[in-house]
């Protein structure tokens, strides 16, 4: 684990959903069964483009803001068409069925029980809309392991504008310094960090952080590396 200086332990944790509690690519299957021999080039141009058109929308300041439901959907007609791949209506039902009902990673609950033995204020900050998360929580199991959940919905702009990080704040009442944010996705590390988050990158694929001359606080290789967060 890397460390850096310059860190104070939190007194609430908030993790991000798709991709760090959540298996984005657990999709893949299910896309394999329905195009054989593109499951996972599917699962990954599906994510690219989902994650690309929040950017597009929030740089719209809200004007063209679509829920993160709608933004997946369209994710994954471009994703076919880009790929060449027929996606029926019935292949299309059962993809978003899917996404609605993503694994989660095995480690997930035994974190969170333990960081709410320590005391630590838990939640989520998310791209997702407020449906999206409370099925994906509930059918993880995790929802009683939570304080809360929060949605960039009511802000009407994505991670990684700072309108979006500050709802961490606003909705646990403390200082962003005071906050663990744990992400998988480098780009949002990264913006929490430029936010002023203590941040936690769960770097689960061995990938390089990104190249813009900022770091997260901290470096792990799966959730569990949260708990080093409090030391
Ligand atoms: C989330 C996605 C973007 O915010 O990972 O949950």
């Amino acid at each position: 684990m890397e460390k850096s200086t310059a860190f104070v332990a939190p007194k609430a944790v908030l993790f991000d959903a798709y991709g760090t509690l959540f298996d984005v690519y657990s999709v893949g299957l299910l896309a394999e069964q329905l195009f054989p021999g593109q499951g996972q080039a599917l699962s990954v141009l599906w994510r690219d483009k989902q994650i690309e058109y929040t950017r597009l929308v929030s740089m719209s300041h809200g004007t063209h803001y679509q829920p993160f439901w709608a933004l997946t959907q369209a994710g994954l007609r471009y994703a076919c068409k880009k790929l060449k791949l027929d996606l029926s209506p019935e292949a299309e039902n059962r993809l978003m069925n899917q996404y609605r009902h993503l694994s989660a990673f095995p480690e997930n609950h035994g974190v969170l029980q333990a960081l709410k033995e320590r005391g630590i204020v838990t939640g989520i900050l998310s791209n997702g809309d407020p449906e999206m998360l409370g099925i994906a929580v509930r059918s993880a199991g995790l929802d009683g392991l939570l304080d809360h959940v929060i949605s960039v919905d009511s802000v009407k702009r994505y991670k990684t504008t700072p309108e979006a990080y500050a709802l961490g704040e606003q909705v646990t009442g403390l200082k962003a310094q005071h906050i663990g944010f744990v992400s998988c996705n480098s780009w949002d590390a990264l913006g929490a960090t430029w936010f002023g988050y203590q941040t936690l990158w769960v770097n689960r694929y061995g990938l390089p952080f990104e190249e813009l001359g900022t770091q997260p606080h901290r470096i792990g290789t799966n959730l569990r590396d949260v708990l080093s967060l409090l030391d």
